[in-house]
C-alpha cells in the first residue's frame, strides 16, 4: 500500500475517523508465513486474537488455516465465532475468571496456559464439575529481558507473568498428577515488537536448558509455546511490509532442540495484522501557533492510543495532497495533551477536509479504542469492501 493507490474516491462517503484494512497486505503475510510452515511441518501458529479482533480480519487468519491465542474468555468466543477450530486455540492470562475457564472447557479447546499453581488447581476442579479433562501447558516465566518498551516486556522475573523458573517443576509434578488435568507442554512469551533476533535466540537458549532438564526428569513435554513478539518496521510500511518471518523461524529452527514427536508453537499478532492496517482520519483544522503548526485531525487517541500511551511511533501520510510539504504537529480533539499522533511531522501541504493515514496501525489499534469523552468507536473496513 503507497500513497496514492488509497481508493480516496471511496473514502468521500465513509464517516471518519475509521480502519482501513488493506486486505493484499494482509493475505500477503498470511502466505508468507503459510510457505514457512510448509518447510517446518512440526511448527503451528496461533494468531494472537488482541492484536486485532475485528470480525472481518479474523475470518480471513482463520480461512488461512491459522489456530488463534486468546487472553479472555472473549476472545475466545470471538475466535470460535471467525471460525477457528476448537482444537487449534490456546488459552493465557494471569487472571481467567471461572466462567471464562467454564466456557473454554465448554469449547473443549485446545490448551490452557496455565499462569500459576491457584489457577492449574482451579482449572482442575471446574474440568471435575464437568467430568472433563483439561489440556494445559505451563506458562513459564524465562527471565529472559527483549530489547523493547518497558510496558511491553512480559518474560523478566519481575513481571506478573507466567510461573518462576524455581517453582516449575513442583507445579508440573501437580499437573502430572491432578486427575482432570492433562500435561502437554510448556509456555512462553518474551514481549512485543521484538525486532533483535538475538532476544529469540535468548528465549530458544532457555528453551532447550528446561526441556533437558525435563527430560531427565520424565516429564512428558509434547508441545513448546514460543508465545509471538515478532516486531514490524514502523518507519518503512510502504516497502518493508512483510516482517522479517524467515529470519524470524530460521531463529528456531537452529536454535531450538525440538524432540521427534513434539510441535513447536507460536502466537503471533503484531506482525500478522500491523502493515495491512491504516487509521483514516480527515484534517478538522490547521492552526498556526507561536511555534507551531497544528494539524488537527478528527481521530484521536481513543481511536490509536500507541503514540500516547508507549510514545509509539507511526508513519503519518496525508493521502489527498501532492504540494509542497510543511511540518505540522498532528493532534486529536481529545481533551488530553497526549492526544498527539506525531510532532514535526514534515506532510504534504495540509487543508481542511484532507485524509490523513496514520499507517502500520492494525495491530493494537482498533481493538484498543474507547469511548473516552463520549466518543464513538471507529469503524473498520476491507480494502475488498469498498
Ligand atoms: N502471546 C502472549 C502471551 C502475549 O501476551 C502477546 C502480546 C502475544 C502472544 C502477541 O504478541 P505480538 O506478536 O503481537 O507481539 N498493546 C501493545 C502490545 C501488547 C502485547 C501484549 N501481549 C502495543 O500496542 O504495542
Amino acid at each position: 500500500m503507497i500513497k496514492g493507490t488509497f481508493p480516496i474516491e471511496r473514502f468521500k462517503d465513509i464517516d471518519t475517523p475509521f480502519y482501513y484494512y488493506d486486505t493484499k497486505v494482509l493475505r500477503e503475510t498470511l502466505d508468507t508465513i503459510r510457505e514457512e510452515l510448509r518447510r517446518n511441518p512440526e511448527y503451528e501458529v496461533h494468531y494472537a486474537i488482541k492484536a486485532n479482533a475485528n470480525p472481518k480480519v479474523l475470518r480471513i487468519i482463520s480461512a488461512a488455516g491459522f489456530g488463534a491465542d486468546c487472553v479472555s474468555g472473549g476472545e475466545v468466543r470471538a475466535a470460535i465465532e471467525a471460525g477457528f477450530p476448537a482444537h487449534k486455540v490456546v488459552y493465557a492470562g494471569v487472571g481467567k475468571s471461572d466462567r471464562e475457564i467454564n466456557l473454554a472447557l465448554d469449547y473443549n479447546i485446545h490448551c490452557f496456559n496455565v499462569e500459576s499453581e491457584a489457577e492449574l488447581l482451579i482449572i482442575n476442579e471446574l474440568a471435575e464439575k464437568k467430568d472433563k479433562v483439561a489440556r494445559i501447558a505451563l506458562r513459564i516465566n524465562p527471565n529472559v529481558g527483549a530489547h523493547t518498551h518497558s510496558n511491553i516486556t512480559t518474560g523478566l522475573a519481575e513481571n506478573k507473568f507466567g510461573i518462576n523458573l524455581e517453582q516449575i517443576e513442583e507445579v508440573i509434578e501437580q499437573a502430572i498428577a491432578l486427575p482432570h488435568i492433562e500435561f502437554v507442554g510448556i509456555h512462553f512469551h518474551i514481549g512485543s515488537q521484538i525486532l533483535d533476533m538475538i532476544d529469540f535466540v535468548a528465549l530458544c537458549n532457555r528453551v532447550n536448558e528446561l526441556t533437558e532438564l525435563f527430560e531427565r526428569r520424565k516429564y512428558p513435554i509434547l508441545s513448546i509455546n514460543v508465545g509471538g513478539g515478532l516486531g514490524v518496521d514502523y518507519g518503512h510500511p510502504n516497502h518493508k511490509y512483510i516482517p522479517a518471518f524467515h529470519e524470524y523461524f530460521e531463529v528456531f529452527r537452529k536454535h531450538l532442540n525440538l524432540r521427534p514427536g513434539q510441535t513447536l508453537h507460536f502466537e503471533l499478532g503484531r506482525s500478522i495484522v500491523a502493515q495491512c492496517g491504516s487509521l483514516i482520519t480527515r484534517v478538522l483544522y490547521i492552526k498556526e501557533g507561536t511555534c507551531k503548526r497544528f494539524a488537527i485531525v478528527d481521530a484521536g487517541m481513543t481511536d490509536l492510543i500507541r503514540p500516547a500511551l508507549y510514545q509509539a511511533y507511526h508513519r503519518i501520510e496525508n493521502i489527498s495532497s501532492y504540494e509542497p510539504e510543511l511540518t505540522y504537529d498532528v493532534v486529536g480533539p481529545v481533551c488530553e495533551s497526549s492526544d498527539v499522533f506525531g510532532k514535526s511531522v514534515d506532510l504534504n501541504t495540509t487543508h481542511r477536509g484532507d485524509f490523513i493515514a496514520i499507517r502500520s496501525a492494525g495491530a493494537y489499534g482498533e481493538i484498543m479504542a474507547s469511548q473516552y469523552n463520549c466518543r464513538e468507536l471507529p469503524k473498520g473496513y476491507l480494502s475488498e469492501e469498498l
